[in-house]
């Protein structure tokens, strides 16, 4: 068994990596999260087919069974706000 913990592409090279194989890939997805209680819906994420909140039924998946162009579409949903902040502060 492997469990990955960090970037979404690195985990889900390790889920791709294993996917025919009898290792099992769990992943810990960092999903964009708002009220952290399964309410606001912001960690949702699509495993084998169901949709999830990862703040609520994982945050460890089965990464084979985790729709990660998904996840990285929604990551992504906060870039152009997050720019207007990072230079607000001056980074
Ligand atoms: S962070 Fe709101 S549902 Fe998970």
């Amino acid at each position: 068994m492997t469990l990955s913990v960090g970037p979404v592409p690195m985990m889900k090279a390790v889920a791709d990596k294993l996917r025919d194989s009898d290792i099992e890939a769990w992943v810990s997805l960092n999903a964009i999260m708002v009220d952290g209680t399964g309410m606001c819906g912001a960690c949702r994420v699509t495993v084998g087919g169901a949709t999830r909140f990862a703040c609520f039924h994982g945050p460890d998946f089965d990464g084979k069974q985790v729709d990660f162009a998904e996840l990285m579409t929604r990551q992504k949903m906060f870039n152009d706000k997050e720019k207007i902040a990072l230079e607000a502060v001056g980074k």
